[in-house]
């Protein structure tokens, strides 16, 4: 890709690489050294900024803060065997970010902004992408309302941000989740399909629930009858069924992930039986018990694959079989990491090298 576009370069005079023990990352708690800031006012994106990494102010008054306007991306970069910079399907987290914009009322962002800003982002800050196995460079784009104003309409200005996080795995072990009958994330017409903050501030409340009853996370259920699995919040869900890798169709109420596409475009490439379809708590919890159900997971970026070894629901855990050494996910974990690595051909066109 080549730089075309203008960005106001601010570099950091000292680095703060060396406070970061690079050996136990913790997900989400360090944030590399610089980070881009693009305004949006009189009806058009202005000039690039990249910055030193820290605070902004605000006005108390600040619309984002009270209406909600804001939404959201996560994708990983990762340095190659050569130390070159490979990012992960880009251009689908800048669609997407476009899809929550929408519906949000916030104004799109041009694709340049958004990949050139992000690539001399990256550049600036390579030193921070973490070369141990199982850490990556997270990504986070974002995008918030910005107007002093209290009245509930599109804000007039915006901005446009990327930060980056080295990280470690986001969950450390196969994970407890229960399904939840009572509260839900999203409904038809909703914000579901959108990487919305609020969708996530809502989330909060059942999660902890959840969590004080000893479990990890929550299987989100639809929000008309509570009898259908739709996705967990930090991720979409998975499961081997007979074979057959079955998950929710993402519509409006799941958000389209990134990993999710990816795991189904590899199983299709491998010929599995792929079924997107509603799949029912009973069904799930029957085939349990029946032995059919021999793989649950999560996919997400943040998760990547993220196996469910217990799901619970109304007060009985069902639990999994222990994964096989030749489980689907296991091997999907693999195809999809070591292209994302750069150990295998990028066959599908899937990293962007910086
Ligand atoms: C991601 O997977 O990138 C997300 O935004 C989810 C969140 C758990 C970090």
């Amino acid at each position: 890709m080549t730089d075309t576009l203008q960005i106001d370069i601010h570099q950091i005079e000292k680095s703060r690489i060396d406070s970061v023990d690079f050996d136990n990352l913790v997900f989400g708690r360090s944030f590399a050294d610089h980070m881009l800031m693009v305004d949006f006012k009189d009806g058009e994106w202005q000039t690039p900024q990249i910055l030193p990494y820290g605070p902004i102010s605000y006005s108390p008054a600040m619309m984002s803060l009270h209406y909600g306007q804001a939404i959201f991306e996560g994708m990983k970069a990762y340095k190659n065997a050569a130390g070159e910079i490979l990012v992960f399907r880009p251009e689908e987290n800048w669609k997407r970010l476009n899809k929550s914009a929408v519906r949000m009322c916030i104004p799109e962002i041009p694709e340049d902004i958004f990949m050139e800003g992000l690539s001399q982002l990256l550049r600036l800050d390579a030193e921070w992408i973490p070369a141990k196995e199982g850490c990556s460079m997270y990504i986070r784009p974002f995008m918030f309302s910005t107007d002093e104003y209290v009245g509930v309409s599109p804000s007039k200005t915006y901005k446009f941000m990327i930060f980056n996080c080295p990280v470690g795995s986001y969950y450390s072990k196969p994970l407890r989740v229960r399904v939840e009958t009572q509260y839900i994330r999203a409904a038809h017409g909703g914000v579901g399909f959108s990487k919305n903050a609020g969708n996530y501030g809502g989330s909060l409340y059942p999660t902890k629930l959840a969590m004080d009853a000893g479990y990890d996370q929550i299987i989100w259920t639809d929000a008309a009858t509570h009898t259908f699995v739709e996705e967990a919040g930090t991720m979409n869900l998975l499961f081997v069924i007979d074979g057959a890798l079955v998950t929710a169709p993402t519509g409006d109420t799941i958000l389209d992930g990134i990993t999710r596409k990816s795991v189904l475009q590899v199983a299709k490439e491998w010929r599995m039986k792929i079924e997107e379809r509603q799949l029912s708590v009973q069904e799930l919890v029957e085939g349990i018990k029946a032995g059919k159900v021999t793989e649950a997971f999560g996919a997400g970026t943040a998760a990547v694959i993220a196996p469910i070894a217990t799901i619970g629901f109304e007060g009985v855990d069902y639990q999994l079989p222990e994964r096989a050494e030749d489980a689907f996910s296991k091997r999907v974990f693999e195809e999809i990491n070591d292209t994302r690595l750069g150990k295998k051909a990028d066959t599908r066109g899937w990293v962007m090298k910086i």
